[in-house]
Order: C-alpha cells, then sequence, then structure tokens
C-alpha cells in the first residue's frame, strides 16, 4: 500500500482559531488570489512571447513598445505575488490540514523538486529579461522569454498532478505508484483547462494595458486583436468541461449538476461568465474586429476573475468528504482509522488544551469542544460562517443525536461520525449548550445510559462494524470499488 505512512496511530497537529471564518474558507479564499496570479503570469509569458515574435518579424510595429512598457512588470509583479501567496498556502494548509500536506509530501517529494527546478529557471529567465531585455538582440529575448513561458506552464504542470490527485487518484488508491497518482484520470482535462484560462487571462490584462498606451487608436486596435488571439482557445471550454466532468466521481458530478444547490449555482456562474466573455471575444473581437476599450476590458477581466473564483471553489467543494478521494477524510482522519476512533475516543489522546477551557460549565461540554474542533471545525464555525448554530439551532436532543451519528448520511458530503455514543453526545450537548446562549450552568448528560445506548445503535447503523468507510458516499458513488 502507498499509504504506509497513514497506518500509524491518529497524529494531532497543533489548533488555529479563525474566528468567524471557517479554516476550509481560509485556504479557499488565499488559494483563489493565488491561482488567479500564478494563472495570469503563466499566460502572461506566452503573450510576450508572442508579442517579441510579431515584433522581430516586423508583424506589428508596436509590439515592441508593448513588450517594453508595463505590461512585462505586471507579469512579474503577478509572478511575484504568485509565489508569495505560494508560500502562504503551505503556510496556511499546514495550519488546517496538515495531514493532507504530510501525504503529499510523502508521495509527492521528488515532483515538488521538479517543480522547484522549473521555477527557479522562471524566476532566472524572468528577471534577465526584465534587467537586460532592452539591450539584447532579439533572438536571446525570444529565448529568454520562450524560457519563461515553459518553465512557468511547466511548474502547472507538476502542481496541476497533485492538485488533480487529490480529487481523482485512480490507480495511485490501488498501489500503482507515484506516475498513477500524478497522470491521474483529471489531468489532462483539468491541465488543457487552466491553460486556457491563463492564456484567456493574459489576452484581457493585456487590453487593459494597451488601453493606457500612448499610441494612436488604430495601433491599439490592432494590438488588442493580436492580444485577442489567446482568446481563440477559450472555444475548447466546453468540451473540455465536459470532459473534465466525466472523469470526476460520481457523486462530485451529481453535486455539481444539482444535488448540492450551492455548488451548481457556482459551476454556473463560472460556466456563464465564462460564456460571456468568450462571447464578447469571438463575436466582438475576431469577428467583427471590434475596438474594446480600457472599461470594457476591465469588466472582462473582472468577468474572469469571477469565473476563476467559482471554478476553484467547485473544485475544493466537489472532493468532499475527502483532501484525497477514499483516502484521507476532510477532518485528516481515514476511513481506516474509524473503527479505532469508535472504539477508543477521538480526542482522549488529543495533547493540546482548549484555549477557552474555563469557558465550559462541564467536563463533557470540554470534550465536546475538542471533538468539534478535531472532527467539524475544518468546515463548520460554531457561530460564523457554516454555523452549527444556525444550521442545527432548532432542531431537538434527539434529532441532533441522531444527525450527527449518521454524519454521512445527513449529508454525504460529511465524513462519517468517527468517536464512540459519548462524544457524540458531548457535541449535541455543547451544540445544544451555544444555542441557548452558553449559560453558566448546564446538566451533564454523561450518566444518561438510555441516550447513549440509542445513538450507538446509530452509529453502527450508519457505519457497520467490518466496513468501517462504508457511507453514503459509497453507494452513491456506484461502481467505484
Ligand atoms: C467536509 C466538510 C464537513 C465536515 C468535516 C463536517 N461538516 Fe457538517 N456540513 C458540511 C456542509 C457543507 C453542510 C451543508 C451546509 C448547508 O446545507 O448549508 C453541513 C451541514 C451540517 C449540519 C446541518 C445538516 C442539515 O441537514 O441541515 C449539521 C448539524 C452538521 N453539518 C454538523 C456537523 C458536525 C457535528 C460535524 C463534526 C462532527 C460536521 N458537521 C463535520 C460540511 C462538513
Amino acid at each position: 500500500m502507498p499509504l504506509a505512512s497513514l497506518a500509524a496511530a491518529l497524529p494531532y497537529y497543533p489548533v488555529n482559531d479563525y474566528g468567524p471564518a471557517m479554516k476550509g474558507m481560509v485556504i479557499g479564499g488565499l488559494g483563489i488570489v493565488h491561482v488567479f496570479l500564478a494563472q495570469f503570469a503563466i499566460g502572461g509569458g506566452m503573450l510576450l512571447c508572442y508579442f517579441q515574435w510579431l515584433a522581430q518579424t516586423g508583424r506589428e510595429p508596436h509590439a515592441r513598445r508593448f513588450l517594453d512598457g508595463y505590461f512585462k512588470i505586471l507579469v512579474l509583479v503577478s509572478f511575484v505575488t504568485g509565489a508569495l501567496t505560494g508560500v502562504a498556502m503551505w503556510f496556511t494548509t499546514i495550519q488546517i490540514s496538515a495531514r493532507t500536506i504530510g501525504l503529499m509530501v510523502d508521495e509527492f517529494h521528488w515532483i515538488w523538486a521538479i517543480e522547484w527546478c522549473f521555477f527557479s529557471l522562471e524566476i532566472a529567465a524572468g528577471y534577465t529579461f526584465l534587467k537586460w531585455g532592452d539591450r539584447l538582440p532579439d533572438t536571446w529575448r525570444l529565448r529568454l522569454l520562450a524560457a519563461y513561458a515553459l518553465a512557468s506552464w511547466m511548474s502547472l504542470f507538476w502542481i496541476n498532478g497533485i492538485l488533480s490527485w487529490q480529487l481523482t487518484p485512480g490507480a495511485w488508491a490501488d498501489g500503482a505508484g507515484v506516475w498513477a497518482g500524478l497522470f491521474n484520470p483529471s489531468f489532462w482535462p483539468s491541465l488543457v483547462f487552466r491553460t486556457t484560462v491563463a492564456m484567456a487571462l493574459a489576452a484581457l490584462a493585456a487590453a487593459v494595458v494597451i488601453n493606457t498606451m500612448d499610441v494612436d487608436r488604430e495601433a491599439r486596435r490592432r494590438l488588442i486583436l493580436r492580444a485577442a488571439h489567446l482568446l481563440a482557445p477559450m472555444a475548447l471550454m466546453p468540451p473540455l468541461g465536459l470532459w473534465y466532468l466525466a472523469v470526476i466521481p460520481d457523486d462530485s458530478r451529481s453535486w455539481l449538476l444539482g444535488g448540492s444547490i450551492a455548488m451548481t449555482m457556482f459551476v454556473g456562474i463560472a460556466a456563464g461568465a465564462s460564456v460571456l466573455v468568450g462571447a464578447y471575444a469571438a463575436i466582438g473581437l475576431l469577428l467583427r474586429r471590434l475596438y474594446i476599450n480600457g472599461a470594457t476590458a476591465t469588466l472582462l477581466l473582472a468577468l474572469a476573475f469571477g469565473a476563476t473564483a467559482a471554478g476553484e471553489f467547485v473544485r475544493e467543494g466537489a472532493r468532499k468528504p475527502y483532501t484525497v478521494r477514499d483516502v484521507l477524510y476532510s477532518n485528516s482522519i481515514t476511513p481506516d482509522e474509524l473503527a479505532g476512533l469508535r472504539a477508543r475516543g477521538s480526542v482522549v489522546d488529543d495533547p493540546y488544551p482548549l484555549r477557552d477551557a474555563a469557558r465550559y460549565p462541564t467536563a463533557q461540554l470540554q470534550t465536546g469542544a475538542k471533538v468539534f474542533r478535531l472532527q467539524c471545525a475544518v468546515c463548520h464555525t460554531m457561530r460564523g460562517a457554516n454555523a452549527l448554530v444556525h444550521l442545527a439551532g432548532t432542531w431537538t436532543p434527539e434529532q441532533l443525536r441522531m444527525n450527527i451519528a449518521k454524519l454521512q448520511h445527513t449529508k454525504p458530503f460529511m465524513p462519517p461520525f468517527a468517536g464512540p455514543a459519548s462524544e457524540v453526545e458531548a457535541i449535541a450537548q455543547l451544540i445544544q449548550w451555544e444555542v441557548a446562549g452558553a449559560p453558566r450552568a448546564w446538566p451533564d448528560t454523561t450518566g444518561d445510559a438510555a441516550a447513549l445506548a440509542r445513538i450507538a445503535g446509530w452509529l453502527d447503523e450508519a457505519t457497520p462494524a467490518g466496513r468501517p468507510g462504508a457511507g453514503a458516499s459509497d453507494h452513491r458513488a456506484g461502481g467505484r470499488p
């Protein structure tokens, strides 16, 4: 098994609390900015190459001015901020999902080393062009830009493999090894899709920049039409989207296509915004050769940002309840650990104290708070985003017990509850206590044997012994082993 590193006892990592923002949202928000900047830098490299070629072959008299103007600075700035937000991604993900990152490091250590080599080449080529570009002969300028563009695309190539592996680990999960993991079922559709997005972002940003250039309107129009050539691959987006949908797991697809209304709406926003940008590009620019002014170009770029954001939200959401499909749940517990945690308890070995332990009037509520922190906090807060107080505030005590015990059936994008009946009861009490306004006194139900027995029955029903991972997502995945 490739998962030897996960076989040890459940590891506990230091925990952080982001207040009203749930943890998943923190990663998601940062990820969206990072992806946008990084993809723009990649497309920007390609566009710079194209314009260098136009300039040196005499096809476009003003291309050189565009090249040496501030577009190249924009590309470099986005590549620097892309790198900064990239490091920030590491920092937040190791705090929020250390185990996922650990698994990635175990599996893809050398892949990251390869990516790092391309990244170094990207930096060297980019800065050399920035510093000496205007003094170099054309052939060298083109070589440098080609090296920059290729290297930045290659870093997308490798990292895309790791990200797509999280959703569709494919044959890797059956022990087929690191290359099977990298070239997993969604590797190619997602790589080609991201490449078309990168090119489109660069073309739209170029249209904004060209509008600020001090050349006559006809020259600007010609430059914009040249940049718009990088929008042409957007025509591939609909078939690429369908290809992607075809290779992702059945249950993820069903959420995108109506099963989860939030996700379906985001798919709609991503697709709708892309169609608008694409239609404008096809009809306005490529067919009717219209001039697009700065305001329109900025609006189109903003639409593209919206589409990117919605698309990344969908990709992250489609993975639930896993961070690595079938291998690691979003709360960093593995399906194989369920049985052990059910018997022993999920927080008895948790060495990290509660920051606000004195707030809770009973030991049972403290246990509930630890269970919440370990098993739920990656997707929920108590009172902020996706708040349990709002979601379950009107439920009766018995309803809370049952729905938490059968968590994966309550909503298929939640992992199974990974603890004994006493921990279900502890978090059910915690939610009621929070709903009641966190009063100073609260009954302790630890000794309510009848309630615990009912909960134990529901837990057994939801997660039968011997099939630890069995749950709603398994039978909805129809046909997957
Ligand atoms: C992988 C992310 C994830 C984890 C982990 C998770 N949940 Fe959820 N949960 C969700 C999502 C998403 C919803 C749907 C919210 C909505 O409908 O607006 C939800 C809904 C709920 C609801 C309302 C269900 C309904 O039918 O309206 C409750 C109660 C709940 N979760 C409790 C918990 C508890 C308790 C835990 C920890 C033991 C937990 N969840 C862990 C993602 C998660």
